[in-house]
């Protein structure tokens, strides 16, 4: 287990939820919990991929003071995947670092707590789980996700957990011959914060010149005449600009 807690709720009994990693056996129970929760259909072989940790990180929420059996039955669940930046969607929201080419981040795809145990902190602490998992990773950057833009509690859980709201994506699914726009949430980690404001990309500017001064000024110092840049390449640019999207279709 990864931690636990105690918590009241007007149940018949008193719950004490604890954390773990989600695990073959949970199988049925998280596919359950899928069909219940979410509006789309998943392939087994997501669920397959998820319990066998096959690309897919996730977290369990149990508890431990379930009747009937049920004590370690997931009543919730986190899954989410690394991707490189440089295939993301928001790779223009990432600070460029010259020095890690292969920025990473982490997409939260499914969140999800079983309905009596809501509103009591569950959501919250499986994401904390997911942004101490992407901050220990040195190449990550942020954890992101989308949301359909008619889920309210979701949209207030990730504002309340201090993700922020950069992008809304037209038509981003289609379910049942609809279509919903989505909401792109994004938490930065490990300083992978892009530099939006003015105050910012001016400090990155003089930095950047001052960098150049100084090896224009060593090269100079060694007599060097290399024909090359001494500007380094930034691929920065500015936050909440459009952006080609992939977009979800689910029937
Ligand atoms: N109404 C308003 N705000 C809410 C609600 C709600 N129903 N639920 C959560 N919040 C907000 C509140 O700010 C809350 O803080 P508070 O309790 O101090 O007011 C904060 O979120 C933290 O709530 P938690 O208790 O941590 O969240 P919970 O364990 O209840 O789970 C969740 C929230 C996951 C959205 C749950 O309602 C759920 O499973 N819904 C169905 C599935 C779903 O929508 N999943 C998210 C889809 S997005 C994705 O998967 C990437």
């Amino acid at each position: 287990m990864l931690s636990s807690s105690m918590v009241n709720v007007k149940t018949s009994h008193h719950p004490i939820i604890s954390y773990r990693p989600i695990r073959p056996s949970d199988l049925e129970v998280l596919e359950k919990l899928h069909g219940d929760l979410f509006p789309i259909r998943y392939e087994s072989e997501f669920f397959q991929n998820v319990v066998n940790g096959r690309d897919i990180v996730s977290w369990g929420a149990v508890d431990c003071n379930r009747p009937n059996g049920q004590s370690d039955e997931l009543i919730g669940f986190v899954t989410a995947r690394t991707i490189r930046a440089k295939e993301s969607e928001v790779e223009d929201l990432i600070r460029f670092d010259p020095s890690m080419p292969d920025q990473t981040l982490v997409y939260i795809l499914t969140l999800g707590v079983l309905e009596p145990y809501r509103k009591l902190g569950i959501a919250s602490s499986l994401i904390r789980e997911v942004i101490k998992y992407a901050s220990s990773i040195p190449t990550c950057q942020a954890v992101y996700l989308h949301v359909i833009s008619y889920n309210n509690p979701a949209i207030y859980l990730y504002q309340k957990m201090s993700f922020q709201c950069v992008r809304r994506l037209h038509s981003f699914y289609l379910i049942n011959g609809q279509h919903y726009d989505a909401y792109l949430f994004i938490y930065y980690v490990n300083r992978g914060r892009s530099p939006c404001s003015p105050i910012e990309i001016l400090t990155l500017l003089v930095t950047y010149a001052k960098s150049g001064f100084k090896s224009m000024t060593a090269k100079l110092w060694k007599h060097e005449e290399r024909k090359t840049s001494k500007w380094p390449k930034s691929k920065e640019s500015g936050c909440l600009l459009p952006t080609t999207q992939n977009k979800r279709t689910h029937n």
